[in-house]
């Protein structure tokens, strides 16, 4: 999935635009996109205007790892839209299928736990899918996301199944604490998503945050996938869609830094009274041996992958390495 969201979107297998108005426009070429947009508020498309400037700063190739300015999977509208492609059972956009995360969390527990009571850490926990399941076979659960919807559909489901399941709304890269868990877990290809220095700062967390012996696991998109990745530019004009609820005008385009084995897709998102947020998903696509190395540099023993886990998810799923690392 790249719900990368393209990424998210492509690694959450939304198209572009999920929810076409029949207004929506279609076309290659931003200038005939921005001939439109006068037409969703003329005066903020003044050749002075500030929001004409702000487009045009960001026309062109973003510097690797340049981050945007807002949080899509926290944003009051999109994270509405998240929550039901997570819960969504014949979908593999945010999460997983249902039959896919059940093998995924035996194959966890075959292989790294099989202790009752073992202590886990779920970071980007999203709506509980693998804290439910691992909650029910008797391990003791924290999920950690910065998504409030997801925490709070989260809540309420360990609430009425009356599992003791800790959720915590938090942005992983501050994860702080010592010795505290068994298993520390990134599913859904979250570490591709991250820039190098996040995740240089996020490894070192996870292996404080694991007692001696503890196992972190976590999957990334195989760098066999980087060939079909092509840059492409489109732009919708929508009376809603997936960024926004309210008309908007998305201008959406995709860049690879073939050196670095990375992908951008990067989305201003203008509305009507001129705010314009600015989306950045990367996708960092890795080997098997990058991946050993990876743990290796941060400390990690026993470092391994496995691949063809996932074998019918709709997201490349036979090009999903898995990895794991013991403290
Ligand atoms: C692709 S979804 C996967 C959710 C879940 N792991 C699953 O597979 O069902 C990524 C999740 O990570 C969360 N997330 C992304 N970056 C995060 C961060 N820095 N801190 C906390 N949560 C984060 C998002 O809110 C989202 O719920």
């Amino acid at each position: 999935m790249p719900v990368s969201i393209l990424v998210v979107m492509v690694r959450c297998g939304f198209t572009a635009c999920p929810r076409k108005s029949q207004f929506c426009l279609c076309s290659r070429g931003y200038a005939t996109a921005f001939y439109y947009a006068t037409s969703l508020h003329k005066k903020n498309f003044n050749g002075d205007d500030d929001m004409l400037m702000e487009l045009i700063k960001h026309n062109g190739r973003p510097a690797l790892f340049a981050r945007g300015n807002c949080n899509f999977w926290d944003d009051e509208h999109t994270s509405k839209l998240l929550l039901e492609a997570h819960l969504n059972p014949d979908w593999d956009a945010a999460s997983r299928r249902p039959a896919t995360i059940d093998r995924t969390v035996d194959w966890i527990e075959e292989k790294f736990l099989g202790r009752d009571g073992a202590k886990i850490l779920d970071l980007g926990c999203g709506p509980g899918l693998y804290a439910q399941r691992l909650a029910k076979k008797g391990y003791a659960v924290t999920g950690m996301d910065f998504s409030r919807r997801s925490i709070a559909y989260a809540r309420e489901r360990a609430a009425e199944e009356g599992l003791g399941i800790e959720y915590i709304y938090s942005n992983y890269l501050e994860l702080d604490c010592e010795e505290a868990y068994d298993l520390v877990m990134l599913i859904y290809c979250d570490v591709g998503a991250l820039t190098d220095s996040e995740r240089d700062r996020l490894f070192p967390a996870v292996y404080r945050a694991l007692k001696p012996g503890g196992t972190f696991i976590f999957d990334v998109l195989s760098d066999k996938c980087l060939a079909g990745v092509k840059e492409k530019r489109d732009w919708e004009l929508l009376e809603k869609g997936f960024w926004a609820g309210e008309p908007h005008l998305a201008l959406t385009e995709s860049f690879v830094y073939q050196d670095d084995k990375v992908s951008l897709s990067q989305t201003l998102v203008v509305r009507e009274e001129g705010r314009v947020d600015l989306h950045r998903i990367y996708t960092h696509y890795y080997n098997e041996n990058e991946l050993v190395g990876l743990l290796v540099k941060h400390g990690f023993d026993d470092a391994k992958t496995y691949a063809g886990l996932i074998e019918e998810d709709n997201f490349v799923g036979n090009r999903i390495l898995f990895a794991s690392g013991r403290k």
